[in-house]
């Protein structure tokens, strides 16, 4: 029930209607009774909608492209982690006694891809293949080097792979030298295999079997071809949903203060995303 006390949160970005966060953060506020409400604010123009934010007492806010790395500007604090990482995907506004509240930026996506990958793989001591070299290979790729673990990284642009490697300080492997290639997990962080694509794969699927676990940030469909090929050749697979509700979870805990209710938050995903 919505009130004179209900307490704002949202999601900023163009566009917004496909987001899934909305369904996960209220399911969560409802299971924990909290007075809270989580809506979608398409936003164009990053600045004013930001300084409506402030003005109206939103405590915590996700944000997502194409704003994830202008909002940063905006900040009047930044998470190391998400200031390496360059992009920010979590506004946490704190009132203050006097004037304005002020307002922290987080990233999240890492803290989710690391929880993800540890359902099967602590990433500690542990070494990683990452397929990408986008904004979500990034953030992978960063949260990993936090939680300790080497990683290598491949991309179809050699050129682009080879920056982001550099910027990791871990070696870039071009796509004809995988066949040499054995690590302990490999992560996707490319939309292939995202329908309507999804025959489409990241990698040889012969190469798998030399990946005892293998995560997929895709999540539509949830078993995508890659996960398919990998558990056919004995690997432990993580779906896309994963990382999406361990970094929602993290957002729920800065913004409350309450750890988050994991099963309701997953269903709440699986049950929006089977209603499309
Ligand atoms: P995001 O911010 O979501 O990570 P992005 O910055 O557009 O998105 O990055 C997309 C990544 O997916 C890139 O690594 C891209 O590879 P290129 O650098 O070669 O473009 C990768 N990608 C997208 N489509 C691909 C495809 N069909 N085959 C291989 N890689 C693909």
């Amino acid at each position: 029930m919505i009130n004179g006390r209900t307490q704002l949160f949202g999601i900023i970005g163009n566009p917004v209607e496909h987001s899934l966060s909305p369904a996960m953060h209220n399911a969560a506020f409802a299971a924990l009774g909290i007075n809270g409400v989580y809506i979608p604010m398409r936003s164009i123009d990053l600045r004013e909608g930001f300084s409506g934010l402030r003005a109206l007492g939103f405590i915590g806010v996700s944000v997502t492209v194409p704003h994830k790395v202008a909002v940063i500007s905006l900040l009047d604090e930044i998470d190391p982690v998400a200031r390496k990482i360059g992009a920010v995907n979590t506004l946490l506004f704190q009132k203050q006694p006097e004037g304005r509240p002020l307002c922290k930026g987080f990233n999240t996506d890492w803290l989710g891809s690391n929880q993800a990958l540890a359902e099967e793989l602590e990433p500690k001591g542990h070494t990683v293949l990452i397929i990408g070299a986008g904004g979500a290979a990034r953030a992978v790729g960063f949260g990993l080097i936090e939680a300790g673990a080497r990683i290598l990284l491949t991309n179809r642009t050699e050129s682009k792979g080879r920056e982001l490697a550099s910027q990791l300080g871990c070696p870039f492997i071009p796509t004809a030298d995988l066949p040499t290639i054995q690590a302990d997990a490999l992560i996707n962080t490319t939309s292939v295999g995202m329908a309507p694509l999804d025959q489409a794969l990241p990698i040889s699927p012969e190469l798998l079997a030399n990946f005892p676990v293998v995560m997929d940030i895709v999540y539509a469909p949830l078993a995508t071809r890659l996960l398919q090929e990998a558990a056919a050749r004995g690997c432990r697979t993580i779906d896309g949903l994963k990382m999406l509700q361990y970094q929602g979870a993290a957002q729920f805990k800065l913004w409350t203060g309450k750890d988050a209710p994991g099963a309701v938050m997953r269903n709440a995903l699986l049950a929006e995303l089977g209603g499309r």
